[in-house]
């Protein structure tokens, strides 16, 4: 395997030249690029000696103009000889810089460039891990597919304990060299996410906290499983998966449609979308005034677009959510037959922890086999992961029933 190993400037960045020496002595090539601020910390002919490569050190660092000219195309020489990229340490600075697509030096304008898997281990002081602005970061990278490779816990370089230290090379070193699971390679795979906006009157609408969290992750999920993934999605403010085809909808009828579009592609559908149910009988064509007396809405059901799906579905597998305050799996069990669906994700919202806006969920599986499936808390991601699992099992069990 052709790793890229990026180093950022952090007091572990030591560590990484055991991260080096582990790569080598497995049989795979190296390639080390380090950020200015890790020369700070460590030579790169630390680096050069233990892997027999030049090290990259810097994006416009060459003297002569040629040089400049032929180091500016080399991010993505590199980036397409790679087969993974590991950055360890992984500063917070770089952690911010990849989440925006900041592209100011080597390494980050390489990662720009690169296709493949992207293995993050962060090394920080525990409160910077703990910072919102790093939580959000962490959290757009995760949902790209990225493995994060949590910081231990330890007394760290600045006095305090807590996590920051970066994790054990063994560990970092099995995460990069693990194949990704491509069990999905075969799929066309629809989802649709987030809450759809029903319009009163130009600037007002009926919707609901859906935040897209879960669908998104489901995306991210199946892009790195091999998957095609069209990504239909109501207003929400999240990074799209890279590889997955986001199309825009804002209404469930335009949702609607935009599913019965993509039908005939598609092998797997997942309807983790919060339609609403109802919209307005008329849409005000001015912005309603205000009035003394009470106001009632007239409202007109939306189209339901899973049962839809469970007439026109064929021999796809059709995955829907559902969404409930009580009695979990029995809510599940009755949208599983009359919407005829082959698996209902069914999760409790109106909690704090899990749900809508969450970054965690924790959902019961009801299955067309009779079988409901606990799947415990976990991050959205890992969730995805295990409705995927499910899903590919409860096919086979289907095809051999038939
Ligand atoms: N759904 C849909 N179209 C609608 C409403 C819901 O496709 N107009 C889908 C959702 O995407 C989800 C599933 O149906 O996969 C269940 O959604 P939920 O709101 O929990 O169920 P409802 O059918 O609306 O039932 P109820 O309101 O009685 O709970």
């Amino acid at each position: 395997m052709n790793i890229i190993l990026g180093v950022s400037g952090g007091i572990a960045a030591y560590k990484s030249a055991e991260l080096a020496r582990a790569f080598m002595e497995r049989g795979h090539a190296v390639q080390v690029v380090m950020t200015a601020a890790a020369e700070e910390f460590i030579q790169p002919l630390t680096f050069a000696a233990l892997t027999g490569r030049k090290v990259i050190t810097s994006l416009f660092g060459s003297r002569t103009s040629e040089e400049v000219l032929s180091s500016s195309v080399e991010h993505v020489r590199v980036a397409q000889e790679g087969d993974v990229l590991v950055v360890a340490p992984a500063t917070a600075n770089v952690l911010a810089k990849f989440a925006h697509g900041l592209a100011d030096d080597f390494l980050s304008t390489l990662y720009l460039a690169f296709e493949g898997r992207v293995v993050l281990a962060p090394a920080m002081n525990t409160n910077m891990w703990r910072h919102a602005a790093t939580i959000r970061n962490l959290e757009a990278l995760r949902a790209r597919g990225h493995t994060i490779i949590e910081p231990e816990e330890g007394m760290l370089a600045c006095g305090t304990i807590g996590p920051g230290r970066l994790a054990d090379v063994e560990k970092i070193c099995d995460a990069a060299l693990t194949a990704p699971l491509r069990d999905l390679e075969a799929e066309t795979i629809l989802i649709t996410a987030g809450p759809t906006q029903e319009p009163l009157d130009p600037v007002r609408y009926i919707s609901n906290r859906s935040s897209g969290k879960m669908g998104f992750a489901l995306a991210a999920a199946a892009v790195a499983r091999g998957a095609r993934v069209i990504l239909i999605s109501g207003p929400v403010h999240l990074d799209t998966p890279r590889g997955a085809e986001l199309v825009r909808v804002r209404t469930a009828v335009e949702m609607r449609d935009a599913v019965m579009k993509h039908l005939a592609e598609s092998t797997i559908i997942v309807k983790s979308a919060a339609v609403a149910d109802y919209h307005a009988a008329n849409v005000s064509g001015q912005k309603l005034k205000k009035k003394a007396e009470r106001l009632s809405l007239e409202l007109d059901p939306t189209p339901d677009i899973l049962a839809e799906l469970g007439q026109k579905k064929g021999g796809r597998l059709l995955i829907g959510f559902a969404a409930e305050t009580q009695r979990l799996l029995e809510e599940a069990r009755r949208k599983l037959k009359s919407k005829n669906c082959d698996m209902i994700a069914a999760n409790l919202v109106g909690q704090d922890n899990t749900g809508f806006e969450s970054d965690e969920n924790e959902v019961v599986l009801a299955l067309s086999t009779g079988e409901a499936i606990n799947i415990p808390r976990g991050s959205k991601r890992a969730v995805a992961e295990r409705i995927f699992d499910e899903a590919l099992r409860l096919r086979l069990a289907l095809h051999a029933v038939r």
